[in-house]
């Protein structure tokens, strides 16, 4: 019998494995079936109403993906969770079990840009309308938010200039209007920010970056109450955008590392940020872990570490983003972040490259900038390799 704690690394260990399977098997068994056999049939009735304990058919069900979800509900708070096959998958699955026709959405201008097409070209296809208000602008997204809306949508900290959203205080104005608030916590994961606890309704992960940790996996998660994830459930039953039980497996794995990597990747980012905020080629650091950082003092009241994900820009243009990124050893240049190894791109060509150079620029996303997402290498190493490289382009 395994019994529960409030820590967050024990909880990332035994989070919803305190059952023996069978054998005594010491990990969680890849359940790699599509059904379930029935020896009874009234049972398989029962199971199939909901009436009893028991799996049917693994787009609905698995026990290798139930211990995944009973994880990431205890990491997040949540009283239930459920998972998808991609963090899009989560997030729109999410949007249009929630929404119809007629509803209108209010959100921030910096989400995830999957996210800011579904917001921009598919939601107002449906008859939804959206209002994307300015990230750090409080006031408007409350302005908004009173004028009535049915779902709030919210990321904190952004990609990927880090920008913080106190997510109390949004928060409290949406249940005022008794809309749904929905926080994407990617960026942070559960071990640095709890969205629920803040007030959020439902929290969404792209468990392809931190919670799954190695990049080699797509996976997306959803907490919330009883009532709403059901409905979301519901939806995904229908939709198809199940998990396969393996990637389950593989995300469970990961997630007994979880605070460990979290702590470490909290450590580089800070110390980078600071090494970076000295460097005389570079022009501006984005970390919410940084005093001068706009976000900081929110940051610091509602997140337990700052996260793993840095960006900066250089003095030079494009040309040194070039010659920095070519020269750093210890790094992948490649989209994505939270895996345990570095990786760094520049998101003008990357995460936003679908943008205009208009729409880049109001989010601050100049031809300059450099996102690093810092794996769980030695910090020395991390940053004596960008030291090697600023030294290329420096004054
Ligand atoms: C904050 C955030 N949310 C959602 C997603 C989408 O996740 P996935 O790639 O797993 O579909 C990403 C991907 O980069 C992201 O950064």
């Amino acid at each position: 019998m395994i019994r529960s704690s409030n820590k967050m690394g024990t909880r990332s260990v035994w989070a919803g494995e305190d059952k023996l399977f069978s054998e005594g098997s010491h990990t969680t068994p890849i359940f790699s079936t599509v059904t379930f056999a029935y020896e009874d049939l009234d049972a398989w009735h029962e199971s199939a109403k909901g009436d009893r304990e028991g799996h049917i058919y693994s787009r609905n069900t698995n026990p290798t993906i139930a211990v995944l979800e009973e994880k990431i509900r205890s990491l997040e708070n949540a009283e239930a969770a459920t998972s998808f096959s991609s963090g899009m998958a989560a997030i729109s699955n999410t949007l249009f079990a929630l929404l119809k026709p007629g509803d209108r959405v209010v959100s921030v201008k910096d989400t995830y840009g999957g996210t800011s097409k579904l917001f921009l070209e598919f939601l107002p296809k449906f008859g939804i309308n959206v209002t994307l208000c300015d990230t750090t602008d409080a006031d408007q997204i409350e302005k908004e938010i009173q004028k009535g809306c049915n779902l709030v949508y919210l990321e904190s900290p952004t990609n990927p200039t880090l920008k913080i959203i106190d997510l109390a205080r949004i928060c409290a104005a949406s249940k005022l209007t008794g809309a749904v608030t929905v926080v994407d916590n990617t960026f942070a994961s559960p071990i640095n920010q709890n969205p629920i606890t803040l007030g959020a309704d439902l929290v969404i992960h792209s468990a392809t970056k931190y919670i799954g940790g190695h990049s080699d996996t797509l996976c997306g998660l959803v907490c919330g109450s009883k009532e709403l994830v059901r409905e979301i459930f519901l939806f995904r039953e229908i939709n198809g955008a199940s998990l396969h039980p393996q990637t389950a497996y593989d995300v469970i794995r990961g997630m007994k590392t979880l605070e460990l990597r979290v702590l470490r990747q909290n450590k580089n980012a800070l110390q980078i940020a600071r090494f970076l905020e000295n460097h005389n080629a570079v022009a501006t650091v984005y970390y919410p872990g940084l005093e001068s950082n706009e976000g900081h003092k929110i940051a610091k009241k509602q997140m337990r570490g700052f996260g793993g994900v840095l960006s900066f820009e250089l003095k030079g243009g494009y040309e040194s983003v070039k010659t920095v990124l070519h020269n750093l050893t210890f790094v992948h240049l490649a989209a994505s972040l939270g895996s345990v190894s570095t990786l760094a791109g520049p998101p003008r060509t990357t995460s936003h490259v679908e943008l205009t150079e208009k729409q880049r620029e109001q989010l601050a996303i100049s031809e300059s900038l450099i996102r690093y997402s810092t794996g769980i290498e030695n910090t020395e190493d991390l940053i004596e390799d960008l030291e090697a490289a600023l030294k290329l382009v420096s004054e």
